[in-house]
């Protein structure tokens, strides 16, 4: 399959047909087009590059699933998972440990856009709008059954988590500890071949970029390492 077909509201062209509540189905074609969607359609934004990360999914040429530490909104994760389905690659797990709590929310009231059958009550704490924002947007964005999200400190996750990665993104915590424990890891789960990139390597994130300096560009664990922008990409060896 090489197009994902969204719902899309704003920003139409060439829509398939109208359904009742005023969306419509799209068919997306490229790393370029998901960018724009990620950004107009859902209106995430997101201080990651969006557009360079997939081309680098695209660059990568073994198999396994995408991971993802640092979901945030979901912009990058939902760019990846549309990305790889409309690809037919692995599925993408994203981690984050300000989700919220699924068992917070009440069906009851707030309307989030799905017409009056799907209304939800969502309590004002900060993990529980994140979460239904996600779910929300999965579902529009078609990846309710290709991304996977994970409530939970990354480091934590580790304990249950064993996937075979073809990539890794790294955009979580930003302490030496945390951000070195991200990479080495999630890195040893990224199979020979597979791509690391971290994001936040910058004079601002002084844990990030000692960690990163010490693994990856310091290491021996990923080759043919590159920075482009604040972002730093590597070949697991
Ligand atoms: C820069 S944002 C991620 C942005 C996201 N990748 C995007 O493209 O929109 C960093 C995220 O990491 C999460 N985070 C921070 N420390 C974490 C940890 N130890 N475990 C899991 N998630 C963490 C924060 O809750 C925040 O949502």
């Amino acid at each position: 399959m090489n197009y994902i077909d969204v719902l899309c509201k704003k920003e139409f062209e060439g829509g398939v047909k109208d359904l009742k509540d005023g969306y419509r189905h799209r068919m997306l074609r490229s790393s370029g087009e998901i960018g724009e969607y990620i950004k107009k359609e859902l209106c995430l934004s997101t201080s990651t590059d969006v557009g360079l990360l997939l081309d680098l999914c695209r660059g990568v040429k073994v198999k396994g699933m995408v991971l993802e530490v640092g979901t945030y909104y979901g912009a990058a994760s939902i760019a990846m998972a549309m990305y790889s389905k409309m690809m037919d690659l692995g599925r993408v797990i994203t981690i984050d440990r300000d989700m919220g709590e699924t068992g917070d929310l009440c069906l009851d009231g707030f309307d989030l856009g799905l017409g009056e059958d799907f209304s939800m009550h969502i309590p004002g704490s900060y993990g529980v709008k994140r979460w239904s924002n996600l779910i929300y947007n999965c579902v529009r964005s078609n990846v309710g059954d290709w991304l996977i999200p994970i409530g939970c400190e990354s480091l934590s996750a580790l304990e249950f988590l064993n996937p075979s990665l073809r990539m890794l993104y790294v955009d979580g915590g930003h302490s030496y500890d945390v951000a070195k424990g991200d990479i080495l890891g999630y890195g040893g789960k990224l199979v020979s071949g597979g791509l690391i990139v971290v994001d936040d390597y910058n004079e601002g994130h002084i844990g990030v970029k000692g960690a990163v300096n010490e693994v990856i560009l310091g290491g021996e664990m990923f080759k043919d390492c590159r920075v482009e922008g604040s972002m730093v990409y590597g070949v697991k060896v």
